[in-house]
């Protein structure tokens, strides 16, 4: 029968959960790429120049996709742009100057009752490359310098402006041959153009030294004014100690100042000579403001260019210290400090994040920025939800924000309508830093099979059931894991005797063929949690014996039919003695109170001094106490009964018991029918049941 029932179960439990399973699934989208805010460079009204921007995001449904420049949708006067709704891929043919600007993706997912959810991508700033042409050359400077002099050459000033990835370089001889002054040991270009020679040789003296300005993208190369440079000979080259001649420290504040995550460039020229073949030029060391030397390749750190160079990728604000620079030679060492600067826009505290949270509760996003230290704290948040601004004509009661609108909750969200995505942008002086995290509301765990929460078995073959099944959002599948008396199973084991499904959840007890032991072992706690990422419910079942009658019946069998008999007898005894009790205790509350005191003294008639006349006191007065715990012992006595049996049943003789029978009061109330067969009746040694001798 249970077998069936059970079977049935099951069945409806997967046919309803096959129903389920047609929920349908929601996720906000996501935005993968791009992932950050980056730079496009392109060369405009070239052919083979198309610009292709790639976005993709996750979501269900698939998202559709959309392009916008500058913060608009796409007007089609702007360019040749194609936009793949499916894809995401944008195109711009042949691009001119006209597009330069700010394109962010957009990724819409639309749900089945038509409420969507929009999620917009970092910005990629697409600009055009450009050199412009050096303009006004006027004629150059005449240098002069003796052999092993440091010399430097500047570069001009009114430098074509250059769009795109850019260098500096210089060139000799520009009119006759075009050959370019390259770096090492004794020549290096610095940061802001100038060409130094650490010590001067006489083959440096050219006509024409002239600045260039390369634009990589463009392909092109513009040069400056020449100069002419002239080195005389001299009989003996000095040497010279190192002297600080340039560093970006000398070259101005600004030029120590990063913003974070780009890569910090740190320079540092020395002048010095020493007449050592192969060691000419001063060696250049860095450290770290811990005085600890920097190692190139170690870290973030790069030292290139003859040791002239420190490079730190990434910059962080931790990097905003001080460096050392110190060129050395024989003759002694010379060391120059400066103070690295990162600035940057608003520095993530708690960044904007996606959450799932079950429906009906709240979902919290937080949008914490800083500034770098020292710098202006940036303005307040700027929240849009789906790229629409939260300024005004949002529901106050559905969001809240607080914390000076650093912090937005959405009160008791709901599937159907609050799944979307929020947008944060928070401004400094430097810049703009944007965040964005989507609300994904999923279906609330719902236990939809449940056993009783407390379980008797009163006989073996009982089935106790702990079958639980419980749905949720399909988005996430639930596990189940079990825990019994403190024991935690895994996914697969159930605790012992539970026959378990896992993939029905099906699980239940058949006492059956379980022995007495067994039987007590599967009394306690059973409990099912029922969880996934973010949720997790508890089901508690306890599981008791109704005060082990199994065991008696299990007994039974191995005793001898006497026994059998024995047991019953005294079982119909207890019953008796049960009615008796009942009749005793229901006469008791219609009279309130231990009757015969009152009733004799309502009567006229003083109990005690009765008693004392037939010096009957001790035994009379004695049971006074047992009315009060008469019923709390009644309700212990089915307990009581049968352990005595177990262990002392050879010696609970009838005739004994028809004795202590024979102890009822006048009243009808008894005592001493559970106490011990050496305790004796109160009446025959003075003892007050207590123990107390009253005499
Ligand atoms: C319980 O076990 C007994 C004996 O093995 C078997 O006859 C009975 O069908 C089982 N009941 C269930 C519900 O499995
Ligand atoms: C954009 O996607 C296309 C197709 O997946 C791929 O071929 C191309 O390399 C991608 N372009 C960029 C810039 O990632
Ligand atoms: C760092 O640079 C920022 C921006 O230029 C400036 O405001 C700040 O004062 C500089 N900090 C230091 C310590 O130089
Ligand atoms: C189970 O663990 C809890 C907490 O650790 C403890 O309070 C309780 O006594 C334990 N129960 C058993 C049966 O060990």
């Amino acid at each position: 029968m249970e077998d069936e029932r059970v079977l049935i179960v099951a069945c409806f439990l997967s046919l309803f959960l096959l129903v389920l399973g047609q929920d349908d699934i929601r996720q906000p989208p996501r935005i993968s790429k791009p992932a950050t805010p980056r730079q496009e460079f392109f060369l405009p009204n070239n052919a083979n120049n198309d610009i292709f921007l790639n976005c993709s995001a996750t979501g269900r449904p698939l998202p559709s996709y959309d392009w916008y420049y500058n913060a608009m949708p796409i007007q089609p006067q702007l360019g040749d742009i194609t936009v793949d709704h499916t894809t995401g891929a944008l195109t711009i043919r042949k691009p001119t100057t006209a597009i330069q600007g700010y394109f962010s993706c957009r990724a819409r997912t639309t749900f089945p009752n038509g409420v969507s959810a929009l999620s917009i991508s970092h910005s990629v700033e697409v600009r055009a490359a450009r050199l412009d042409n050096w303009q006004n050359k006027e004629p150059g400077e005449q240098i002069a310098a003796k052999e092993g002099e440091y010399v430097s050459i500047r570069c001009d000033d009114n430098r074509p402006q250059s769009i795109g990835p850019s260098l500096f370089k210089w060139f000799k001889n520009v009119d006759v041959e075009f050959q370019e002054v390259l770096d090492d040991e004794r020549i290096f270009i610095d940061n802001t153009g100038t060409l130094h020679f650490t010590y001067a040789q006489t083959h440096d003296t050219q006509p024409g030294y002239a600045c260039a300005v390369t634009n990589v993208l463009v392909g092109n190369i513009q040069t400056g004014r020449r100069h002419q440079l002239t080195v005389s000979a001299v009989s003996s080259v000095p040497e010279a100690r190192p002297i600080l001649q340039f560093s970006t420290e000398t070259n101005g504040q600004a030029a120590l100042t990063f913003k974070a995550n780009d890569r910090g460039r740190l320079e540092c020229v020395f002048s010095g000579y020493v007449n050592v073949p192969g060691d000419e030029t001063p060696s250049v060391a860095w450290f770290d403001n811990a005085n600890n030397p920097i190692v190139s390749g170690r870290g973030r750190y790069t030292i290139e260019n003859s040791g002239r160079v420190l490079l730190i990728d990434s910059l962080r604000e931790a990097d905003d210290k001080l460096y050392t620079c110190q060129g050395s030679n024989t003759l002694g060492s010379t060391r120059a400090t400066m103070q690295l600067n990162v600035t940057a826009a608003p520095i993530w505290v708690e960044p904007l994040q996606s959450t799932t949270v079950p429906q009906g509760q709240d979902a919290v996003f937080h949008c914490q920025a800083r500034s770098a230290v020292g710098e202006v704290p940036p303005d307040p948040p700027r929240w849009r939800r789906n790229g629409i601004s939260m300024n005004s004509g949002y529901d106050p009661n559905k969001y809240e924000f607080s914390e000076g609108r650093r912090v937005l909750t959405v009160k008791a969200t709901r599937k159907n309508a609050d799944i979307a995505c929020f947008q944060c942008y928070v401004g400094n002086s430097v810049g703009d830093s944007y965040g964005e995290g989507c609300l994904n509301v999923i279906l609330p765990i719902q236990i939809i099979t449940r056993p009783a929460a407390k379980q008797s078995i009163d006989k073996k073959g009982d089935i106790v059931d702990l079958t639980v099944v419980a749905t949720s959002d399909n988005l996430y599948p639930l596990a189940y894991t079990w825990y019994f008396n403190n024991v935690t199973y895994d996914s697969l084991h159930a605790p012992p005797h539970v026959i378990y499904d896992v993939n029905t959840n099906l699980a239940y007890i058949n006492t059956s063929d379980l022995t007495d032991q067994q039987m007590r072992d599967i009394r306690g706690v059973y409990r099912r949690q029922v969880y996934h990422e973010f949720e997790t419910v508890f089901v508690d079942m306890e599981v008791d014996l109704l005060d082990d009658p199994l065991v008696v019946a299990a007994s039974a069998g191995t005793f001898d039919f006497w026994i059998v008999g024995l047991v019953l007898g005294l079982l119909l005894l207890l019953l008796v003695l049960l009615i008796v009790l009942f009749i005793v205790v229901r006469r008791k509350r219609q009279e309130g109170h231990y009757p015969v005191d009152k009733n004799e003294t309502k009567a006229g008639l003083d109990p005690k001094t009765e008693m004392e006349n037939s010096g009957f006191d001790a035994l009379t007065r004695a049971p006074y106490d047992y009315p009060e715990n008469s019923r709390s012992r009644t309700a212990l006595d089915i307990d009581d009964l049968p352990r005595e049996m177990e262990g002392d049943n050879e010696s609970f003789g009838s005739s004994e018991y028809g004795d202590e029978a024979s102890a009822f009061n006048e009243d009808g109330s008894f005592i001493g029918v559970y106490s011990s067969p050496e305790r004796k009746p109160p009446v025959e040694n003075n003892v007050h049941p207590t123990g107390e001798s009253v005499v």
